[in-house]
């Protein structure tokens, strides 16, 4: 089944022209569908193709460990890691350690008094019962070794979910960057909705942080995603010059085949054109650590009513070498975006964004029943709606404070919704998300 049929009544004149061909091209070769994989006829001109690409971004490997989601982690020698084959990145020194981590403001009493003021507090805010997550893989038990990092290996089915191998770990590019005056710089359009608080677009920021629950939304369509996430953002949306960075946990059928929340980033110098890629799918971030694996799956995730999981990441200029670091909780540095990748934030970012994504693809000319967040509205409250806590910026001296001033959006609160607020406890604090398809959201 599968097999291009040939017709058998070819005049003899053609038959040699098609030997030969068929010497060069060889059969059709037939790959079944592994969960979300489509079933689909691939050439096996297509396949070395594929092979080509992956023998390039998947890294020789010092040991591979398998996680039980069927992960394959290879623990690659940090100097052969994809990052250093970046043009700009050819005598790059890899940095293991910023040159400091950014300060944490101590408010005096007073201040603290009056912040606290602004707000009732919410029930159920205390931490107690909120559990900092990690990755599945690490219940195998065994750890890459001191000088590697782990790398998610790709595959070939990987690659046969994307629409093509030029956009196998690359953003949909988005045509239409037209946008509403009004709006801060998220592209939307093309079915991207959105639920997220903003920074005014008039401060030079230098950094971001955020505690992010974790869940795992469900996604109607495999080419549909549901991310949580932050964004730091420099340049403009209406050109071609945006810079992005993007760290968060991703639910992507398409880029993992399977429907776990995963730990993600992301970057681009050119408003998703032709730079840039998710987690270590092309040349471009530094990783450092070999106790995390970008695009592994975060466990355990929250449930409803139940246990709450969160994950906090921080992303922030290296002061002094302006490298773009990313902590993973408490103080677990995961790796660096080079100076050399931007334009715009080889300066400093001018926005920064926290929030949730979907895509709704109208299938069948309904919104789809993709969820953001957990599938529960943001007035739902704790345990039940997701949440970010905690938002914070990085100022011009390297120093953490609370997000003040922030905006929020959401194209369509009968689909996804987001309601913020402040309490010492939490700070600067939302909830998010939504069903997606429902009577109100036809
Ligand atoms: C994915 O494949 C595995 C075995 O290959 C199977 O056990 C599992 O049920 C599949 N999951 C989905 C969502 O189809
Ligand atoms: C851990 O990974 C190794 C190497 O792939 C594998 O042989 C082993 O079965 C895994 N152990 C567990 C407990 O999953």
């Amino acid at each position: 089944m599968g097999f291009v049929e040939r017709k058998k009544s070819f005049p003899a004149l053609l038959l040699l022209p098609l030997a030969l061909s068929l010497l060069f091209l060889e059969r059709f070769t037939v790959i079944y569908a592994l969960n979300y994989t489509n079933y689909k006829q691939v050439s096996s001109l297509r396949l070395k193709r594929i092979h080509r690409h992956l023998d390039k971004i998947n890294k020789p490997a010092v040991i591979t460990i398998e996680s039980p989601d069927g992960d394959i982690i290879d623990c690659v020698h940090k100097r052969k890691q994809p990052a250093l084959d970046h043009p700009l990145l050819k005598n790059h020194k890899i940095q293991r350690v910023p040159s400091e981590m950014p300060r944490v403001k101590v408010m005096n009493k007073e201040e603290e008094e009056e912040e606290g003021g602004k707000e009732p507090k919410e029930m159920m805010m205390s931490n107690e019962g909120v559990k900092g997550a990690w990755q599945l893989w690490h219940t195998n038990g065994t750890r890459c070794p001191k000088g590697t990092v782990p790398i998610r290996r790709s595959t070939v089915h990987d690659v046969l979910r994307a629409k093509s191998l030029f956009d196998f770990g690359k953003k949909q590019r988005s045509l239409s960057l037209a946008r509403r005056s009004d709006a801060p710089d998220v592209v939307s359009g093309k079915g991207h909705e959105h639920a997220i608080a903003y920074t005014g677009t008039s401060q030079e920021v230098y950094g971001a942080k955020a505690t992010i629950n974790v869940w795992d939304p469900s996604i109607q369509l495999v080419n549909e995603f549901s991310l949580s996430q932050i964004w730091v953002l420099s340049g403009s949306f209406d050109g071609s010059d945006l810079n992005s960075i993007e760290a968060g946990w991703q639910v992507s059928p398409e880029l993992y085949g399977d429907s776990r929340p995963r730990l993600f980033t992301y970057w681009t110098s050119d408003s998703y054109q032709a730079t840039g890629c998710y987690n270590l799918l092309c040349a471009g971030f530094v990783q450092t650590n070999n106790r995390i694996a970008i695009g592994a799956a975060i466990s355990p995730v929250s449930s409803y009513a139940g246990n709450q999981y969160d994950i906090t990441i921080l992303i922030w200029k290296d002061p002094k070498l302006g490298n773009w670091w990313m902590g993973f909780g408490d103080n677990t540095l995961v790796g660096y975006w080079p100076a050399e990748l931007f334009t715009h934030l080889a300066d400093h970012a001018t926005m920064v964004e926290w929030g949730g994504e979907v895509v709704n693809s109208r299938a069948n000319g309904l919104h789809t029943s993709t969820q953001m967040g957990s599938g529960h509205f943001a007035e739902d409250g704790f345990g039940k709606a997701s949440y970010f806590r905690n938002l914070e910026i990085v100022d011009s001296d390297n120093s953490l404070t609370s997000a003040q001033a922030i905006s929020i959006l959401a194209e369509n609160t009968n689909c996804y919704n987001i309601k913020s607020s402040y309490n010492n406890e939490w700070g600067t604090h939302f909830y998010y998300g939504g069903p997606g398809n429902n009577p109100q959201c036809p």
